[in-house]
């Protein structure tokens, strides 16, 4: 599959993605439940995981777009801007992070130092895919979808020069960057 004038192959099937939301669903909908929960998705990439998973808790909860971002040009600018937060009070409440992936790590560290700032009672996050090779700073991971290998992915919310996140699939990228 060519995205973006480069070549990808496929890394994880849809039905593969599909297996492992419906489990993550189901331990983030037992840990949540009764607690009036409070889901963040991080956009763009996070919004097709986002989706699965949440149509899969099947009692009502708050669920609230934000942007976070730290990557220019697909290699990471090592900066961390808040593009987008919702007006929303979060003293006391149980938060859930959605986000796609940790590269560096940077995005969801600098997100979880943000929100202990706001007074959750408790914030979980929750990341599709992990590279652990690349990570650079230290992480709480509360759950995730699958662990990779260093190299660039695309599909699945995921984009490259800001195409290609509506493809079912995850794909790898065959080309060195
Ligand atoms: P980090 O801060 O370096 O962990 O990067 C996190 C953000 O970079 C993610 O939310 C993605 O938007 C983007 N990103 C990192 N790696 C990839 C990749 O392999 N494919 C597509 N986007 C990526």
């Amino acid at each position: 599959m060519e995205i973006s004038g480069k070549n990808f192959k496929i890394l994880l099937t849809r039905e593969e993605i599909d297996a492992r939301v419906e489990v993550l669903a189901k331990e983030i909908a037992d840990d949540a439940r009764g607690k009036n929960p409070l889901f963040l998705v991080n956009l763009t990439g996070a919004m097709f995981f986002a989706c699965d998973l949440l149509k899969r808790i099947d009692y009502p909860c708050e669920v609230y777009p934000m942007k976070f971002s730290s990557y220019v040009d697909n290699r990471s600018s090592m900066e961390v801007k808040e593009d987008l937060f919702p007006d929303i009070d979060l003293e006391g409440r149980n938060v859930y992070v959605l986000e796609d992936i940790a590269d560096t790590g940077l995005t969801v560290h600098s997100l979880s130092a943000f929100l202990k700032d706001k007074g959750c009672a408790t914030c979980k996050i929750a990341v599709l895919l992990v590279k652990p090779d690349k990570l650079q700073v230290p992480l709480k991971i509360d759950y995730y979808g699958f662990e990779i290998g260093d190299d660039y992915v695309a599909g699945y919310g995921l984009d490259v020069d800001f195409t290609g996140r509506n493809l079912k699939d995850i794909y790898v990228m065959t080309d060195n960057l």
